[in-house]
């Protein structure tokens, strides 16, 4: 058995295998509590599969809308209409058409620049949440998805970016990304990230068999810091697993 501080890895098939696991774990997690439930999802090209699978008839009717709130855990600095906006993403494929406005909280990115987004997100985090510091017996997300990148950042924490050693703010701006699109980023810091009961990694296909290799490896990237404080799943599909991969987490 994996030890508990280790993720738990979770093979499947392949990419509709991967979405539809995740679609089945999000739903868990909102059956999970009676109450309000917050799930903070995530950008980049891995989850777009998901957020299809949640727009259909057999999800979207069996999503309890009026008491689940989304969260974005990055954001490009670009305006919300933008194509390559996280939450706008989201909102095409599946929010728009049955959240109700005021449970999408997206990341601010229309006035001033990465840092007042930054901090304008950090109040509507700690408004939700009530308190200003976490709590570690009261979880601010029931579910935190993300994914990673091929230099093994996750959200828009980067290797070797001060952002990744951020323990005080719970949103800072990020002013050039690693990677594409080199556009200004706001990101959650790790501490924030990791208030969840559960943080699942979609990491699929091919060209992620490097980055995966190197988090199997143990290796030091932010994707492999980023931990929930209650449960961790790498969910991956077989194209995304290294050759001589033999198991044994
Ligand atoms: C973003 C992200 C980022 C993403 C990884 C994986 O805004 O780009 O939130 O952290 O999850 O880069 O991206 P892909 O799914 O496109 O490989």
């Amino acid at each position: 058995m994996a030890p508990a501080d280790q993720p738990r890895l979770i093979v499947v098939a392949d990419a509709e295998a991967l979405a539809r696991s995740a679609a089945e774990r999000v739903m868990a997690r909102i059956s999970a509590g009676p109450g309000r439930i917050a799930i903070c999802l995530t950008g980049g090209s891995s989850p777009k599969q998901l957020y299809q699978l949640l727009g259909t008839e057999t999800y979207r009717t069996r999503i309890p809308w009026p008491r689940v709130h989304w969260f974005i855990g990055d954001e490009r600095f670009v305006p919300d209409s933008d194509p390559l906006n996280n939450m706008n993403v989201a909102r095409a494929a599946f929010l728009d058409r049955d959240a109700p406005p005021s449970n999408i909280h997206p990341i601010p990115t229309t006035t001033g620049g990465p840092d007042e987004s930054a901090a304008a997100y950090a109040r509507e985090l700690q408004s939700f949440y009530g308190a200003d510091r976490l709590d570690p017996s009261k979880p601010l997300f029931d579910l935190v998805l993300m994914g990673a990148g091929p230099d093994g950042h996750t959200a828009s924490l980067f290797p070797g970016y001060p952002a990744l050693e951020d323990t005080d703010r719970w949103v800072v701006g990020v002013p050039k990304a690693n990677v594409a699109p080199f556009v200004p980023r706001v990101t959650l810091t790790l501490p924030v990230l990791a208030s969840c009961r559960e943080m699942l990694f979609e990491i699929e296909g091919a060209g992620k068999r490097p980055v995966l290799t190197r988090l199997l490896n143990n290796e030091n990237l932010p994707a492999a810091r980023a931990r929930s404080n209650g449960e961790t799943v790498w969910l991956v599909d077989k194209a995304a697993l290294p050759e001589d991969f033999r198991g044994g987490r």
